[in-house]
């Protein structure tokens, strides 16, 4: 599975790039107004620190401005997946940038129907939000199964984004329903690597390695 990180703050980035373990950032315009910088200069910025894709979201509603907007978006580097809303107008946009042979990450995805719908249009990331279905009681994994299913029965090539992952048991849950990426927040993908016996036993091995009065090399 994929990782990506789900902001635009570029020191989180480059730090998390440094593991070797990253494979790609999502921003959205509510993380580009928490950095408070300018978009395409951060975009930029973000391009340049990973060399997998890399979301910018369009803003504009109708399918011509959406147009003019991801024409911006993809000249900032190649690897820039351009990301529009699941709406007609978004999916308008999806079909015709993806036949140009620009990435497109389509997003606010709620139901399996909407993902049947991105896949047709040719979309390079589907991104369903698993928190915010959760969030309103309803199991926002449950919508990731159903779309693996759907994808495989007809070998959509759609890739499934996981988003909107709040805790490890999200990485965990699309993990094991063989999910193609996911994107989380920095401190989301910094839990997975921690567990407490994992330092105690570190903490034991070195001080009974101290007590060998051994080094090595
Ligand atoms: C993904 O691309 C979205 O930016 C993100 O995962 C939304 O997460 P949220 O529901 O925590 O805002």
């Amino acid at each position: 599975m994929k990782f990506f990180v789900d902001t635009a703050d570029t020191a989180e980035i480059r730090d998390l790039a440094e593991t070797g373990l990253l494979d790609g950032v999502t921003t959205n315009p509510s993380l580009i107004h928490k950095a408070g910088r300018n978009f395409l200069e951060v975009v930029r910025e973000i391009c340049g620190i990973v060399a997998g894709p890399v979301s910018a979201e369009v803003v504009a509603t109708d399918h011509k401005e959406m147009m003019r907007e991801a024409g911006i978006l993809r000249k900032i580097a190649d690897n820039i997946a351009v990301k529009v809303p699941l709406t007609v107008d978004g999916l308008k946009t999806c079909k015709a940038l993806t036949g140009e042979g620009t990435m497109v990450n389509v997003t606010l995805c709620f139901t399996a129907n909407q993902a049947l719908l991105a896949a047709k249009a040719g979309a390079t990331f589907i991104s369903p939000f698993v928190g915010r279905l959760d969030d309103i009681g309803t199991e926002g994994m449950q919508l990731i199964s159903e779309i693996r299913l759907i994808y495989d029965n007809y070998d959509f090539a759609t890739e499934i984004l996981v988003a909107s992952v709040r805790h490890p048991i999200h990485v965990l849950e699309a993990a094991k329903i063989g999910a193609d990426v996911m994107t989380a927040p920095p401190a989301v993908i910094r839990q997975l690597f921690n567990h407490p016996l994992t330092d105690r036993g570190l903490e034991a091995f070195l001080a009974d390695w101290q007590k060998t009065g051994q080094s090595i090399g």
